[in-house]
């Protein structure tokens, strides 16, 4: 039929009519009412194209000891109604004044945008999101994001840079901090609590800002770990693992995204219209803005894709950006390319809308200052509650990596505790990197969180030992002879605050300096040792793991790290946190993660020597600790496991008793296999989880449900849909010690 010319027509115009369908159904004014839409539409007719180009570039402000400042000339820009936004300002006052200029002074009258980095908090700092992605507690997460808005907005932001929700793999790369670790389905979960968090439901809210998932895309797979290096993978990979995180973001609204530093196969994302239009506009339906990370316009020259800065302006405009962060390129050069009919003015206009729409979300053209306002600044900052929030988060956030003769908890019977280590009393190093607001001086150290909580009847005396990161082991002695004094030694060891985040890079992810020697030093005086680490990374650490010490993960807790950390430490807390990252064994094992192939040639345990398999020669497969791998104050046994598959869905149970000497949490988690498949399928994947809280010696029956769509994965035509076939589920305690079960699904 097909063959007939005027047929062919028809059915050509009708696939072009029902994919116009698919991309329309998404409302591109989505929550923008009518007045709203009016005043935008005015607005476009009425604009120069100067102040078009101000709504589409991102200004800095600065901090200085006094208080935050701004550059003179970006401030008369903002007078002159030729500024849309403004990056790091904050606090009522400032923020005021800012926005009165563009309200008084400026023509149009178009209220900014105040956006910021609120990672893990504000004011009151959560720990590391690597560390929150640990609690396995959406609700806790999305309630710290609800603070940090909360806090956040108190001080006039309306737009924060969060969240990162970019997968890593690789523990080399200091940005791992900023993530919620390996996994895409546990990422995607997390990405959405904290949008939520963020955006509430309601923007026009004035606790309420505008979120933005970053970095678009991939950026966490960067070659061998460096932070700013090329991305190059199979787009099923792509596809499967890496995009999925973002576009859970733009399913539940966020405001806007943030473009990546990293190439793509060979187009940096800054101006990839492959990613910016073809994917993410029209094939997820985005309808916020697109802002690029910090000069990444200008770095597309660096890149090799871009002559010079004109040039770059263009790609990234043409590409899909609506905004330039900080590069000034839009601002420099859009008024020659538009005479130069380089770019043109209906792509310049709908950034421009997708800005002022965002704006009009916030309700800001309604009332510009929703956001000053000094009562809230002074009571809705670190209130008791929000603190309670963050003690809680801190030692919900704790893995216990090793506990050898029930070291941890701490003895009632202990009179004196040595804290040794150069973490133990560093009020700096709490926040970790890239916190925002945060103060350090608020921070609770470790020292501080023990002395709190152990009053008169404990000694709690401190050393440092050592430096985080260098060769000097002059503190030792007075280390060992603190040692001596002491029935239970802690020792604080880990990264410095700064030895992860952006641009912190490590191809030695070991414990740095002499801490491992400071450590072998202290075990040999043959007393009980705790080992608390603060670290951004998964580390490795199997010098430390060789000893007879029990290992608590802290990551970096924030402003109530020391109080969260001593609640486990006494036992107030057992503690339940689950890695959501691998700790290899070594740096040559990176990367290592839970969801690998099986490969043609599997290691076989039972046959630890055979040669030609797939294997290292000096050291296992498996890693030091896997993903989901933590350990309790008490002990979970798992039973009879049972599968009941009707049609398309497959109902899991299995019975979990607590068999250990107190109450616990314990977070199950449930996995596939899809044995068979049309294309290979990972050895395990995360489905579900459930966190149960079960009293010492009592049992639970923990139910799942998942469905025929859990089963579903990309095809090499980029389509995603489930394999009929045997499947095996595994439920347990970690990815790696599990009960499992075939079925078959049909
Ligand atoms: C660069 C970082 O990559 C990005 O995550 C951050 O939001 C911006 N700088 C703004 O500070």
């Amino acid at each position: 039929m097909l063959r007939n010319g005027k047929f062919r027509i028809a059915a050509i115009l009708l696939l072009l009519l029902i994919k116009a369908t698919v991309h329309s159904q998404v409302p591109k004014n989505k929550g923008i009412n009518h007045r709203d839409k009016e005043k935008i539409d005015n607005l476009l007719k009425t604009m120069t194209l100067d102040e078009k180009i101000g709504q589409l570039s991102l200004f800095r402000s600065g901090w200085d000891v006094t208080g935050p400042i701004i550059n003179v000339n970006d401030k008369k820009l903002i007078g002159e109604g030729k500024a849309g936004a403004i990056l790091n300002a904050y606090t009522v006052d400032y923020v005021h004044d800012l926005q009165q200029l563009a309200i008084e002074k400026s023509r149009l009258k178009i209220p900014m945008l105040f956006g910021y980095d609120v990672i893990h908090g504000h004011r009151t700092i959560f720990p590391i999101p690597l560390g929150q992605s640990c609690t396995w507690d959406l609700k806790i997460i999305e309630d710290a994001e609800r603070i940090a808005a909360t806090e956040a907005t108190a001080e006039g932001i309306n737009w924060t840079f969060s969240p990162m929700v970019d997968i890593s793999r690789d523990p080399r790369w200091g940005r791992v901090a900023e993530g919620a670790g390996e996994d895409t389905w546990l990422g995607c979960k997390i990405a959405e609590a904290r949008v939520k968090g963020f955006q509430g439901n309601d923007l026009k809210a004035n606790n309420t800002l505008l979120a933005c998932a970053k970095h678009f895309a991939a950026y966490g797979a960067p070659q061998a770990g460096r932070d700013y290096n090329t991305v190059d993978m199979s787009q099923l990979s792509l596809y499967e693992w890496f995009l999925p995180p973002y576009k859970s973001c733009v399913d539940i609204g966020v405001g806007s995204m943030m473009t990546s530093f990293n190439e793509i196969a060979g187009i940096p994302s800054t101006c990839n219209t492959w990613l910016l239009e073809d994917l993410l506009r029209k094939e997820w339906g985005f309808n916020g803005f697109v802002v690029t990370d910090w000069t990444a316009i200008n770095e597309l020259v660096s890149h090799g894709i871009a002559e010079d800065n004109k040039d770059a302006a263009r790609l990234s405009l043409n590409a899909g950006v609506d905004m330039d962060m900080v590069g000034n390129t839009f601002l420099d050069y859009l008024p020659e390319l538009l005479k130069e009919k380089k770019v043109a003015l209906t792509r310049i206009d709908e950034a421009v809308r997708s800005i002022l729409e965002a704006k009009a979300l916030l309700g800001l053209f309604d009332d510009p200052y929703r956001y000053c306002n000094k009562t809230r600044q002074e009571q809705e900052i670190m209130t008791p509650g929000q603190l309670a929030l963050a003690r809680k988060m801190v030692s919900e956030s704790c893995v216990l990596l090793k506990n050898p003769d029930h070291i941890l908890p701490i003895p009632g019977k202990v009179k004196t505790i040595a804290i040794i280590g150069p973490l133990g009393d560093s009020k700096t190093d709490m926040l970790g990197n890239w916190y925002a607001a945060g103060q350090w001086e608020k921070c609770i150290t470790l020292l501080e969180g023990i002395k709190n909580r152990t009053g008169e009847h404990m000694k709690v005396l401190y050393e440092k030992g050592c430096n985080t990161n260098d060769s000097d082991r002059s503190g030792f002695d007075a280390a060992l002879k603190l040692a001596a004094r002491a029935d239970y030694i802690i020792l604080a060891l880990g990264e410095n605050g700064w030895m992860s985040g952006e641009a912190a890079s490590r191809s030695n992810i070991d414990l740095p300096g002499v801490q491992n020697d400071l450590a072998e030093t202290i075990v040999k005086t043959g007393k009980p040792v705790a080992v608390i680490l603060f670290n951004g990374r998964p580390l490795v650490i199997a010098r430390l793991n060789n000893l007879p010490v029990a290992i608590l993960e802290t990551w970096f807790g924030g402003t109530q790290a020391g109080n969260g950390i001593a609640d486990v430490l006494f036992g107030e807390v057992s503690p339940a946190a689950k890695l959501t990252m691998t700790f290899p064994r070594n740096e040559g094992q990176i990367p290592v993660f839970y969801n690998g192939k099986n490969t043609g040639r599997p290691f076989n345990l039972n046959d630890r020597d055979a040669k030609y398999v797939s294997r290292y020669l000096d050291c296992p497969n498996d890693p030091l600790f896997p993903f989901g791998y933590g350990l309790s104050y008490t002990s979970f046994a798992y039973s009879n496991l049972e599968t009941n598959v009707d049609t398309r869905n497959i109902a899991v149970t299995v019975q979990v008793a607590n068999s250990g000497n107190c109450d616990g949490e314990e977070v199950v988690q449930l996995y596939i296999r899809d044995n068979v498949g049309s294309i290979t399928r990972p050895v395990k994947e995360l489905k579900g989880f459930q966190k149960v809280l079960i009293k010492k010696g009592e049992t639970k029956t923990i139910a799942f449900n998942i469905t025929t769509d859990d089963l579903a994965f990309y095809h090499p035509d980029l389509k995603k849909y489930w394999e009929p076939g045997e499947f095996t589920v595994y439920v347990g305690t970690n990815s790696a010690e599990t009960l499992s079960k075939s079925i078959t699904v049909k």
